[in-house]
């Protein structure tokens, strides 16, 4: 069914392919299959964590620069007949943007689209998660960092822990299934909680996913001290829970290896970006909230879509020819680790993970 990168054949994309009798898929200029479209819908958040954003202020993108939903659903509607069939809506704080539920509808009302997350800090869930399912929102990633009130304000420069708990009870309660906990490790800010956070999922019903701390932006404080492995934490869980053994692995074949503690069963997520990529397997491509197509989380190169959008007389065609030459160029694996230098300065604000 699928007829390879875009320099060798290109018909109209999602057209028959002439003789053929087959539809051309996105794929990237390694042969990765591309079905994953990541959009930051804002740059705008209600919390200010200190290993995202360097303070109070940051340089806000203008909202005339942020795309607009219907651009949004303009740009998915030209690439779902060519494959992408699973949308995730980050920030920013997604839920800091009027009128989401609106744009999970028109999203959902798309062939072939099967599949709307949203990653969010949970802060507002517990307001508009409710209609936000009944729009069409199929899964939910909240990000927590600390199970600690007083730790949460001292990291996310915000007193909305009861919040973000809230938000969690209520994607729980409204059938989200599995609701995914994404808890930054870092050491010496939230290390001491990692069984804690293995208790908080089995307790839950929430799947923990632990994400290696990556450089991304400027003036954030990474350090190399900061970061802790996957299999440093796996270690650590070892020596307090007993053994952890792989999983199965996600349906989705998303980036997150699971394991499982031996007794007892609690499935517990690794996404090691640094010590371990998943370059290989990756399949997705990004859209900032000022409308640049991002080809790889951690490189700058970007592509300007919404130049492209808001041009007269731009037609889907071409819409799709930007995505398949700018995954013409994405990288066959970021290279980044601990030591390797930045390749991101982009703020993870206006890329949304
Ligand atoms: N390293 C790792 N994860 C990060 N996130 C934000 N910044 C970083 C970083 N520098 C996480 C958020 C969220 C997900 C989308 O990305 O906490 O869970």
């Amino acid at each position: 069914m699928v007829l390879g990168s875009y320099h060798r054949f290109y018909p109209a994309a999602g057209t028959p392919a002439a003789g053929a009798g087959e539809t051309v898929l996105l794929r990237d200029g390694c042969n990765r299959p591309v079905s994953y479209l990541r959009v930051s819908v804002t740059d705008r958040c209600n919390l200010r964590c200190r290993y995202c954003v360097a303070g109070e202020l940051f340089d806000f993108i203008p909202c005339a620069g942020i795309l607009r939903y219907e651009e949004i659903v303009r740009v998915v509607r030209a690439l779902a007949p060519v494959g992408i069939d699973k949308v995730r809506l980050t920030g920013g704080e997604p839920l800091v943007r009027r009128g989401l539920p609106r744009l999970v509808a028109m999203l959902r009302q798309i062939d072939g689209i099967r599949d709307v997350g949203l990653t969010t800090n949970g802060v507002l869930f517990a307001e508009c998660g409710r209609e936000l399912r009944d729009a069409g929102l199929t899964r939910v990633n909240i990000s927590l960092d600390t199970l600690r009130r007083d730790r949460f304000a001292e990291l996310t420069r915000r007193d909305f822990f009861s919040r973000a708990m809230a938000g969690i009870d209520a994607a729980v309660e409204l059938g989200f299934d599995p609701v995914k906990i994404n808890v930054v490790a870092m050491r010496g800010v939230n290390d001491d909680e990692l069984v804690d956070f293995v208790r908080f999922g089995r307790d839950r019903g929430v799947e923990v996913r632990f994400i290696e701390y990556m450089p991304v932006g400027q003036g954030t404080g990474w350090q190399e001290a900061s970061f802790i492995s996957a299999a440093e934490i796996r270690d650590r869980l070892a020596a307090a829970c007993g053994p952890l053994e792989p999983a199965p692995p996600e349906f989705s074949g998303g980036p997150a290896r699971i394991w499982r503690v031996t007794d007892g069963g609690v499935r517990i997520g690794f996404i090691s970006a640094l010590s371990d990529h998943f370059c290989d397997r990756c399949n997705r491509v990004r859209i900032t909230a000022d409308g640049r197509l991002r080809p790889c989380l951690l490189e700058d190169t970007e592509y300007d879509l919404r130049g492209l959008l808001r041009a007269p007389g731009v037609t889907d065609a071409a819409i799709r020819e930007l995505f398949f030459q700018g995954l013409a160029s994405k990288p066959a694996g970021h290279g980044m680790s601990c030591n390797a230098p930045r390749k991101c300065q982009r703020p993870m604000s206006s890329i949304g993970g």
